[in-house]
């Protein structure tokens, strides 16, 4: 078999199905739903951003949750092992995986206080589209269910949320739900890297805004009046 021209088409088609097989059924947020609209995002964004590669973008989207830290026992380097041993299987070129390898080991969301720069215009692209996912109706959405997943309570007006400063702090965080607004998903649009991803943004950071301030309202009961 030639390896010497690439069938990008064909490469994306089997590690999507790859990706689809391994995650169907999760129910934490980390679906197949989820790495499927990251993957649609990340095409649409990318086509904006001429200096992406398509395919490094479309493969680091679909593999950028392949073995998430959370997930593993805090490994970091589950993510990359994993996506490299997938991409060598096809064939996929040493320098295609390393930038792949590189986007998952940086796309995470590490705590307020610890910066998480993308190093390339495709890491961008999917770090964004990531975060597109994590605010809106779905953000709320995948909040809650990660939270159930935790077995953590919706809400504790006792709770103070935290501002980490160390992946460590964040890591270790357990509060409730409502908290996560505050330590992380109100300030991604703020985050993110492409005009493209910041347009669609406005719409779903207003509605994390609306539900909030009707979530506190209900906890409260003044809307029983
Ligand atoms: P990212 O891909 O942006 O790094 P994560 O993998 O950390 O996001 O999180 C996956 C999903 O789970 C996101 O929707 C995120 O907001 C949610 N999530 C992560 N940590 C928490 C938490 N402590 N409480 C509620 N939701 C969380
Ligand atoms: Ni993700």
């Amino acid at each position: 078999m030639s390896t010497t021209t690439l069938n990008a088409p064909h490469i994306i088609a089997q590690t999507a199905d790859f990706v689809r097989d391994k995650f169907l059924g999760e129910g934490s947020g980390h679906d197949w739903a989820h790495i499927r609209r990251v993957w649609h995002t990340s095409r649409a964004l990318a086509v904006t951003l001429p200096a992406a590669d398509p395919l490094v973008t479309e493969l680091a989207a679909l593999l950028h949750d392949v073995a998430d830290w959370k997930f593993h026992a805090g490994d970091e380097e589950a993510g990359p092992r994993a996506a490299r041993a997938w991409l060598t299987g096809l064939s996929v070129p040493e320098a295609i995986i390393v930038r792949v390898e590189t986007i998952i080991r940086e796309i995470s969301f590490k705590g307020l206080g610890v910066p998480t720069p993308m190093s390339t215009p495709e890491g961008e692209v999917v770090q964004d589209a990531d975060r597109l996912d994590a605010i809106g109706a779905i953000g709320v959405a995948r909040a809650f269910a990660y939270g159930g997943h935790k077995g953590r309570s919706l809400h504790d007006p006792a709770v103070p949320p935290v501002a980490h400063e160390s992946f460590e702090s964040y890591k270790r965080n357990a509060a409730p739900t409502i908290n996560h607004f505050y330590e992380k998903l109100l300030h991604l649009r703020e985050r993110l890297h492409t005009p493209a991803a910041r347009r669609i943004a406005e719409e779903r950071h207003q509605f994390l805004e609306t539900f909030l301030a009707q979530f506190l309202r209900e906890w409260e009961g003044e809307d029983l009046a």
